[in-house]
């Protein structure tokens, strides 16, 4: 997954980046010949690429808790014609209490940025200040954030208001501990209990609870795409469109 990126760093420079980020989210590929990779915590993310356009052609795109960016640089080697990646760099409180190293917050992605000679426009802002913006995006990607804020209808409506017309979001989150996917239920898991020393992890989420939240704020429905388990963790991931006539 990480080589869908082409960075191709003289290992001199890929060695400098790595002793400069303490903690990767992302791996990113940056001299395959010498195997220097990020070595990035979040594991087997695979299953989200056939999600993803192979061409983004010219769209304008929002990365909703980028982190590390990976998939807004993505989407501009895939062709995006704009990408604005967001995040309120929240995981540096949880990387700590996880992994007991302190980030300053967007050091991985500006590295990764600046060896792509990337125009992918980095904000530090909150997702429920994204009306700030000011424009709107045909593809909103919104992977591993939606379980992790308090507010996730809020979230879902602000997400429809940055939509463009015929525009959809992509979302993946976490999904409801005992699997009953056609219920419109909720999972509130116990703080700590999906990842050790990690409080903020709020919700589980059901399709059909995604679906009727996504009704609520205005989107089509909730088109289920896949619902994995992921190194014990359930998973779901599925599109939000806006109605055709809007
Ligand atoms: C688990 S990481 C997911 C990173 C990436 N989207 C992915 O799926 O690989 C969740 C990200 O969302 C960010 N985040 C959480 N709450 C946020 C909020 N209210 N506004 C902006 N970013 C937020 C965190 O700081 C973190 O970078």
């Amino acid at each position: 997954m990480a080589d869908l990126i082409q960075i191709e760093t003289d290992p001199e420079t890929a060695a400098a980046v790595l002793d400069r980020v303490p903690l990767w989210f992302h791996t990113f590929s940056l001299n395959r010949s010498r195997g220097l990779y990020t070595h990035g915590v979040a594991r087997d993310h695979r299953y989200r690429i056939p999600a993803l356009p192979e061409d983004f052609g010219g769209m304008s795109v929002l990365d909703i808790g980028t982190f590390d960016g990976f998939y807004a640089f993505l989407a501009e080697a895939r062709g995006a014609g704009r990408v604005v990646a967001v995040d309120n760099e929240q995981y540096r409180e949880w990387v700590s209490s996880r992994w007991g190293v302190e980030l300053q917050g967007g050091e991985g992605f500006a590295a990764i940025r600046e060896l792509l000679d990337s125009e992918v426009d980095y904000q530090r802002i909150d997702a429920f200040d994204l009306d700030e913006l000011g424009e709107t995006f045909d593809l909103i990607l919104c992977f591993g954030i939606l379980h992790r804020v308090e507010n996730p209808l809020g979230l879902l409506k602000i997400m429809r208001r940055r939509l463009a017309a015929g525009g959809q979001v992509l979302l993946e989150t976490h999904g409801a501990a005992d699997r009953t996917l056609d219920s419109a239920a909720v999972h509130i898991p116990a703080p700590g209990e999906v990842y050790a020393h990690d409080d903020f992890v709020y919700w589980g989420f059901t399709p059909a609870g995604l679906d009727a939240m996504a009704r609520h704020a205005g989107f089509e429905g909730f088109e289920l795409i896949d619902t994995p388990v992921i190194d014990g963790h359930p998973r779901v991931l599925g599109t939000l469109r806006s109605s055709p006539l809007d």
